[in-house]
């Protein structure tokens, strides 16, 4: 337990998230430019390195890892990948897990249920065709309904994620709830977070959350639960329905003094903070020294997490990172 990852503000760190690649077959306004430079494959770590990195954080005391992007589905042989991390489930893990796009969901849902995944993630910001072409720059919707009707099959419980957008999906909010409900989905809204250059002001699409909370209150009393996924959102009962309401809401309130997460690149750089631009590089101490030359900079990383990120939306503001999401992985 001396080996447990605490951080230098003494916050227990035991939720990994790994983007496994930068890459993303969408791109949607929020997160990416219109025209994206990816990095070089020979840059991005390997399938095995990530794999050892994993052993690794879960021997420090890891105990939930997510696998994001990008899209975490276009990377190659990316079962091989979940399956070689599954092992580690209930010696040490308790939770495997991915955010995917869905579009190549229906394709890998099996995989994942076999390898162990329960739950997963799926971005979802509108379930109008055109619109979601629109907000996605050429999505085809049909592709991750699919993918979550195989989602359901397969037995994996789904969580949408939809990030809300001010005069853009604002007037879907209520019905994606209702729809979201008679599917056995939860459902958790998200605020637009400035990360990265996307060729457009998030200022005018910014929607704070505790707006739309009191909007959706209007229809349907929220009660707040103390159901905890890991992660930072915060969940509501809805009255009259069985979903679960999730909120993240880094700008009207952040939930920095209880994380419990880093990250990890696909390029193998560990950021301790999605705001930040502070990271230690894995990938030259690992090709060159191998996992014991990686060991003792997990402990320099943690104390370099920071106390917070410090986001804003507003006249003149800009992005708080030049990296996009997409690199971090959320
Ligand atoms: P659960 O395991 O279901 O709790 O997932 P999660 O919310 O941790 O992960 P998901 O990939 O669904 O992320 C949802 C949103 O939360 C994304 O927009 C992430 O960028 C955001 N998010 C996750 N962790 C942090 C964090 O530490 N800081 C900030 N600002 N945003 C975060
Ligand atoms: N702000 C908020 N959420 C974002 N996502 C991607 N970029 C941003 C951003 N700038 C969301 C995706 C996905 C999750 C991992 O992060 O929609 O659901
Ligand atoms: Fe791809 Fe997700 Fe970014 Fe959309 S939000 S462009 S699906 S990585």
């Amino acid at each position: 337990p001396s080996r447990a990852l605490t951080d230098g503000l003494g916050r227990r760190i035991s939720y990994l998230r790994i983007s496994v690649t930068d890459r993303c077959d969408l791109r949607c306004r929020y997160c990416m430019a219109e025209k994206m430079q990816f990095l070089p494959k020979n840059q991005v770590l390997t399938l095995e390195e990530i794999a050892l990195l994993a052993d690794l954080f879960v021997a420090r005391g890891i105990r939930k890892i997510r696998l994001t992007g990008g899209e975490p589905l276009v990377r190659r042989d990316i079962g091989d990948l979940v399956r070689r991390i599954a092992r580690h489930l209930g010696e040490g893990l308790d939770e495997l897990t991915l955010t995917t796009n869905g579009t190549r969901l229906a394709e890998h849902a099996g995989m994942l249920a076999d390898a162990g995944v329960q739950r997963i993630n799926v971005s979802l910001d509108s379930r109008d065709p055109d619109r979601f072409a629109h907000i996605t720059r050429g999505g085809r919707i049909g592709q991750v309904l699919d993918g979550l009707h195989a989602a359901k099959d397969a037995g994996l419980a789904v969580k949408i994620n939809m990030v809300a957008l001010n005069g853009v999906n604002e007037d879907e909010i209520l019905p994606m709830l209702h729809w979201c409900d008679d599917q056995g989905f939860d459902l958790t809204l998200i605020e637009t977070m400035p990360l990265g250059d996307t060729g457009e002001d998030r200022t005018d699409h910014y929607l704070p959350l505790t707006d739309v909370a009191a909007m959706i209150a209007t229809h349907h009393a929220l009660t707040p639960i103390d159901y905890r996924t890991g992660g930072p959102s915060r969940y509501h009962a809805v009255e009259d329905m069985g979903v679960k309401l999730g909120l993240i809401t880094p700008l009207t309130r952040n939930f920095c003094a209880d994380c419990n997460r880093i990250r990890m690149t696909c390029e193998g750089k560990i950021f301790m903070c999605l705001g930040h631009e502070d990271h230690v590089d894995f990938k030259a101490a690992l090709r060159e020294g191998g996992l014991p030359a990686v060991e003792p900079l997990i402990d320099r990383a943690l104390r370099l997490k920071p106390a917070a990120h410090d986001f804003r939306i507003g006249a003149g503001a800009r992005p708080a990172t030049r990296r996009h999401m997409s690199v971090t992985g959320g």
